[in-house]
């Protein structure tokens, strides 16, 4: 699936940048292709406009704040946090503003993040009770660019086939390659998959996991939020929970910013913040590696055969089924790459 070629991926919420980072002025970034500019308004409150000023298409981001407006660097134009042209500073006082304006896109502040969605959202942003919990602290662990799909980071987490082999310098065990399985309940978010996994747990993983023994069981409960969206909730035996929430927001086809974020029940004084982004990142770039290698078109149509599966693959299979079926819901097929498109002219 080309993300940039499905226009119902735009009716979702996704995390852009942490808040704080507005407080520097506009700031660029890219969501599903289309170039937005992100700023604090007036109230301090995130705005998000077409990244092209109406003149002489500049990007606004390369401008400035001034009283909650965002102005063009080029020639100083000026729009409000709804993308309304205010100001033309070159024209006589009494000259009327041209109407014009840059597109303007929803925003909402949530877990430190600002998110945006660019057309009218299907859903809400995707709840996380721990983060108003007092008995969790939040930890922001990982804001990286990779080079892969984010339906690939999806399913990479709810498929317990890798760990043995992608993680066997971590958690993983290469002498235990057969999967443990996954029970699934398919909701109207998405889907609940529910397992108990058995993982090595190396000295270094003892302040993690709340336990010096050298294998343990992790309960994971986790979840996928359609589409990009999946939320891993580990229990270990000694009570602690490790829970991943993560936007894999696509840049673009085959481009993500991985946004992690850690919630724990335990304190730093148990186990530092700065030792768990540790942990987590030994992980994740080993995801990363792999990831990065895989074609960054994720078929969801799996009726092109294009991919082989097996049964541990249940979970990746239902999120390529629930995506097609989106589509379809919203009169869209999947756009081939163009190769494919190229091929079977071909054929024919
Ligand atoms: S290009 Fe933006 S003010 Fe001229
Ligand atoms: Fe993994």
């Amino acid at each position: 699936m080309l993300v940039t070629k499905q226009p119902v991926l735009r009716r979702f919420w996704y995390a852009i940048m942490r808040i704080e980072q507005l407080d520097n002025g506009p700031q660029p970034f890219t969501l599903l292709g289309e170039p937005i500019v992100l700023f604090l308004d007036a109230k301090g409150e995130p705005a998000a406009l077409e990244d092209r000023c109406c003149h002489r298409t500049a990007k606004l981001s390369k401008g400035w704040c001034r009283n909650g407006n965002i102005v063009c660097g080029y020639h100083g134009w000026e729009y409000d946090r709804d993308g309304k042209l205010v100001m033309i500073p070159q024209f006589p006082f009494e000259q009327p503003i041209p109407d014009a304006r840059a597109r303007a896109f929803r925003t909402k502040t949530r877990y430190g993040y600002v998110w945006v969605a660019l057309d009218e959202p299907l859903r809400d942003i995707p709840d996380i009770p721990e983060d108003s919990d007092p008995a969790y602290r939040r930890i922001f662990q990982f804001y990286d660019t990779w080079n892969t799909a984010a339906l690939r980071l999806m399913e990479n987490s709810f498929d317990n086939a890798h760990f043995a082999f992608v993680h066997k310098n971590t958690f993983g065990d290469i002498d235990q390659p057969r999967p443990e399985k996954y029970e699934i309940v398919e909701t109207d978010y998405g889907f609940e998959a529910e397992t108990l996994v058995t993982v090595k747990n190396p000295p270094m993983a003892a302040k993690i996991s709340g336990t010096t023994e050298p294998y343990t069981k992790r309960h994971m409960r986790n979840k996928w939020f359609m589409p990009f969206c999946r939320r891993l909730d580990m229990e270990y035996p000694s009570g602690i929970r490790h829970i991943i929430f993560n936007c894999a927001t696509p840049i673009a086809d085959g481009k993500i910013q991985v946004v992690q974020l850690l919630f724990r029940n335990d304190t730093e004084a148990d186990c530092s913040a700065q030792e768990l982004i540790d942990w987590d990142a030994a992980i994740i770039a080993e995801d990363r590696d792999i990831l990065e290698s895989t074609d960054p078109d994720a078929i969801v149509d799996m009726g092109r055969k294009i991919e082989k599966h097996m049964p541990s693959d249940r979970p990746g299979m239902l999120m390529r089924k629930r995506l097609l079926d989106l589509l379809h819901e919203h009169d869209e097929e999947e756009v081939p790459k163009m190769q494919d498109t190229m091929s079977l002219t071909a054929q024919n």
